[in-house]
């Protein structure tokens, strides 16, 4: 991914998840994006001038009423030099001033001078998160037009569990390189490609109240969404049910059911690639209640009759003129990886597996990290246990890499030979 020539102001307010604003810092550097940083009195308990100014390569910003910095670029032109204001990790306390439109220290008065698109990575404890106070202040941001990237679900620094984690750097860096795309998806190798990613569980009713549903986060299928949006392919990501908020810069379809997954894929055809990292229930409950389903005087359970989900994998990879020129499916596997995911490429008429050891021991299923084994025409290659972030991150690159090789490809929705 290139960001040459973008600017991004940095704003790092004060929390734990200060130390990953250094992460980002290097990810977009690396990327060959310039950084002016900026941080607050509270960020500065976490992480030091010297680390932010040394990996920005840019003098740090901190203080409204430096007499120096004023005088060499003050904070009206410096809210306004950047392409993009980001503030990563987001307090809720930036947020809440944010939302007041309060101007009480650089941080504010540059977020309320500039004319430029902000960006918010929230990072805090979950009752923060989850306090009345934030749900009103993003709610508030967002109807705005800031844009927010995460939080993420997981364990945090203050060992509670759930919403409130920074979205990882690499995620970030996505949802950068998505909002500086010039117009719509940024250039790369992938534009003028359009992907369909499906990803997160579904659920089926049972009544009108339960549900058949899985573990599944979203997360990889989010992840690879927004890689490949990073490389400039038009996105479609359907996806079920998630607690993950839509990647900025892509299109996003939202369903329940399996049924509705089929429908909102067949609808975002044409495509050249299709990525199917739902977790697709495979089973729904032939006669759904309209009812809630009572207990019964005797206390017998009720009996379910299950039907088989139409398989959208294999419809979508089946030959025929509206077939995506490159078809990923994945298989969720707990024992056997290779032999059964290699006979589900067979069974399903996909090009490439991505297979990944799904047992509980692995942690994998709706945690942050996946250890994946990429199934194509050549073979199997195991790749390390890495972030889903950077799954999703080399996988858009192996797509990339994989249409720059194969001869100028028809448009979308021609009929194609198999790929490798
Ligand atoms: O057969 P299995 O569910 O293991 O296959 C997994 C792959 O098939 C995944 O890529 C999943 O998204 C896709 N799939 C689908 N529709 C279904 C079941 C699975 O697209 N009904």
């Amino acid at each position: 991914m290139t960001l040459a020539g973008k600017r991004v102001l940095l704003i790092i307010s004060g929390g734990i998840a200060a130390y990953k604003a250094l992460e980002l810092i290097r990810l977009l550097r690396a990327a060959g994006c310039a950084v002016t940083p900026v941080l607050t009195r509270a960020g500065a308990e976490f992480i030091t001038p010297l680390a932010v100014q040394t990996l920005a390569e840019n003098a740090v910003f901190q203080d409204l009423f430096s007499l120096t910095d004023e005088a060499e670029i003050g904070h009206i032109q410096l809210s306004r030099a950047a392409d993009l204001v980001v503030v990563a990790p987001a307090t809720a306390h930036i947020l809440a001033r944010m939302a007041a439109g309060l101007a009480d220290d650089l941080a504010t008065t540059l977020l309320l001078a500039t004319d430029k698109k902000a960006l918010v990575a929230p990072a805090m404890n979950v009752r923060m998160w989850q306090h009345p106070a934030t749900v009103a202040n993003l709610a508030s941001l967002r109807a705005r037009g800031v844009f927010v990237v995460g939080p993420e679900v997981g364990e945090m620094a203050c060992h509670e569990f759930g919403p409130g984690r920074l979205a990882e750097p690499a995620a970030i860096l996505a949802a950068i390189a998505a909002l500086l795309a010039p117009e719509g998806p940024l250039t790369g190798p992938l534009t003028g490609r359009h992907a369909i990613v499906t990803s997160g569980p579904t659920q089926e009713p049972i009544d009108p109240v339960r549900y058949i549903a899985n573990r599944s986060s979203g997360r990889q299928g989010h992840a690879i969404a927004a890689a490949l949006a990073a490389l400039g392919a038009r996105v479609t990501l359907v996806s079920g049910p998630v607690t993950l908020p839509d990647p900025p810069g892509i299109t996003v379809r939202h369903v329940e059911t399996a049924a509705e997954m089929r429908e909102a894929t067949l609808a975002a055809l044409p495509a050249d690639i299709a990525v199917f990292a739902a977790a697709v229930a495979d089973w729904r409950v032939a006669q759904a209640g309209g009812e809630k389903i009572k207990k019964t005087a005797s206390g017998a359970p009720p009996i379910l009759e299950l039907v088989a989900n139409p398989d959208i994998l294999a419809e979508i990879a089946a030959p025929g003129p509206r077939r995506p020129r490159l078809v990923i499916g994945f298989a969720a596997e707990t024992e056997h990886l290779t032999e059964n995911a290699s006979a589900k490429r067979q069974r399903k008429g996909c090009d490439w597996i991505v297979a990944n050891d799904v047992s509980p021991a692995t942690g994998i299923m709706g945690g942050a990290e996946n250890a994946v084994l990429l199934i194509t025409g050549d073979g199997a290659e195991a790749w390390p246990r890495m972030g889903k972030e950077e799954v999703a991150g080399k996988l858009a690159e192996r797509i990339a890499a994989h249409f720059a090789r194969v001869a100028s490809p028809p448009p979308s929705g021609e009929a194609a030979e198999r790929e490798k």
